[in-house]
């Protein structure tokens, strides 16, 4: 693996999907480690999509499992389909089959988005209330995860922030739920308040199709996507293989001494 430095990020260019799923979840296991002994409990929200399934299906592995106190574990999602949860687009549905169903994680920490598919905006606002509720919010409150995990759409969305609809960016709500044109679905989605307010940013981005709206977005001449407006408080790490870093010209980054 190789690191750099752009801007406030790190970018983590692994070799190939195993070697970044691997330092990843080892990354995720050090920052749960440290959560839990300063807070006595790991807050994730989980990215949706395909990348992250085998990072998820890794941490469910023996190897990782055991390392991990999962009573002491919460799992977020960064954005859900409004559809049932057995749907196959269903992004709850993915990390049940890949983690949920495999670890010993108690039910009461998993704060899944309901499944009103029918009503967006009713399943935005009870989304927003668990969060509310598990953060114990005061009225402009924020929550803040220890860990916010993200992908990298071929539009340069992230999470359900789609390009357009960066009146999301702005929101005073902590959840939103969004119409997606392209898909004729509704999403619900963190807003980017609230994923800047987290103490780690993770984008796990991987394949050579994704090559080139990284290469825009890392180090495009605009700013014109919702990934560009990610910007936490806390440390932002790009997880990158070497098919989707393949356009960057990592002469313009500063190098840094990668312990692996
Ligand atoms: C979702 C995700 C979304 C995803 C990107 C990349 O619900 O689809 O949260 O933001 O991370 O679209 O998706 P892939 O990993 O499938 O390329």
């Amino acid at each position: 693996m190789e690191s750099f430095q752009i801007r406030q990020a790190i970018l983590n260019v692994c070799l190939d999907t195993q070697e970044l799923t691997r330092q990843v979840a080892n990354a995720i296991v050090q920052i749960a480690h440290k959560a839990i002994e300063l807070n006595g409990q790991f807050v994730i929200s989980l990215s949706g999509g395909k990348t992250p399934k085998s990072l998820y299906a890794l941490l469910a592995q023996e190897e990782f499992a055991q390392q991990v106190c999962w009573e002491k574990v919460h799992l977020f999602w960064g954005d859900e389909r409004c559809v049932p949860r057995d749907h196959v687009d269903s992004n709850y549905g993915m990390v049940f089959d890949a983690l949920i169903c495999q670890v010993r994680i108690p039910g009461e920490n998993i704060h899944a988005p309901s499944r009103q598919a029918d009503n967006p905006r009713e399943s935005a606002i009870d989304y927003q209330d668990q969060l509310r509720q598990f953060f114990t919010l005061k009225e402009n409150d924020l929550p803040a995860f220890d860990l916010v995990l993200l992908g990298l759409g071929l539009d340069g969305h992230t999470a359900s922030i789609f390009p357009g609809e960066e009146a999301i960016c702005q929101s005073k709500e902590l959840v939103t739920a969004v119409y997606v044109e392209k898909f004729d679905a509704y999403r619900l989605t963190l807003t980017l308040p609230v994923i800047n307010n987290a103490r780690n940013v993770f984008f796990l981005v991987e394949g050579k199709d994704k090559a080139q709206i990284l290469c825009q977005v890392l180090q495009g001449t605009t700013a014109r996507y919702p990934a560009q407006m990610v910007a936490p408080k806390g440390h932002l790490v790009w997880w990158l293989d070497g098919q989707a870093a393949a356009q960057l010209d990592l002469k313009l980054m500063s190098p840094l001494v990668s312990r692996s």
